[in-house]
């Protein structure tokens, strides 16, 4: 089993998709660790429910991001994989050189398209056709990493944020726990920028629209 720390912020309902996971036993991984920077964050009551450990880690508690980030790092230890699900720090080299190659992120967009706070937003303001999510590798830059996985969903017409936020994140609830699990069956290949997943298909998704002349 391979065991995972996850850091969030707010809802956590890619945490929620991953305790799924590791309930059903499809995820081959155990969540050791939640630790949220917020103390209101609804990931913890998922936590509470699901008998899941955390703790809360608040940045003002310490003098320094170096130190802050010092305590997160001394709890996450034992863990294999480290999951930013909704965490809204961006982690120092320093913090990310004792994990190397072991920290994924989850970003609701194509990137690099549209990286940083509200993707959804941008993505329908630029007007775009497609967007989706992407499971990352966490480097330096924000959202900026190796990219994992892309999931590709449509940008409707009469589409609000909150109507793509939705259709996005029903991919990020999948592409997520699958990330986890190949991790965990180690079959993630990383040279450089390419991440390679041995022996995954990629299937086509229904997005294209229906060709009218061409
Ligand atoms: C998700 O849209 C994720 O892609 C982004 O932050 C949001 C977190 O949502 N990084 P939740 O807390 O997992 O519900």
């Amino acid at each position: 089993m391979l065991r995972v720390g996850v850091l969030v912020s707010g809802r956590g309902s890619n945490l929620q998709a991953l305790i799924d996971g590791a309930e059903s036993g499809k995820l081959l991984a155990t969540i050791d660790l939640v630790i949220s920077d917020n103390p209101d964050a609804f990931a913890l009551e998922r936590c509470r429910k699901h008998a899941v450990p955390s703790e809360v880690v608040l940045r003002k508690d310490f003098e320094s991001r170096e130190a802050f980030e010092e305590r997160l790092a001394e709890l996450l230890k034992g863990v294999d994989l480290v999951v930013l699900a909704g965490f809204m720090r961006i982690l120092s080299p320093l913090f990310l050189s004792r994990f190397s190659g072991r920290v994924i992120n989850i970003h609701p967009s194509l990137i690099p398209a549209f990286q940083g706070l509200d993707a959804q937003r941008k993505a329908l303001e630029f007007g775009v056709r497609f967007s989706g999510c992407t499971v990352h590798l966490v480097d330096e830059s924000v959202d900026g990493g190796p990219v994992i996985v892309q999931a590709v969903v449509p940008v409707l017409p009469e589409d609000t944020v909150q109507s793509l936020s939705n259709r996005i994140l029903s991919y990020e609830h999948r592409i997520l726990p699958q990330t986890v699990r190949w991790f965990a069956e180690g079959r993630i290949r990383i040279e450089g920028r390419k991440v390679t997943v041995e022996g995954a298909r990629y299937g086509t998704l229904p997005v294209n629209p229906e060709p009218e002349v061409f």
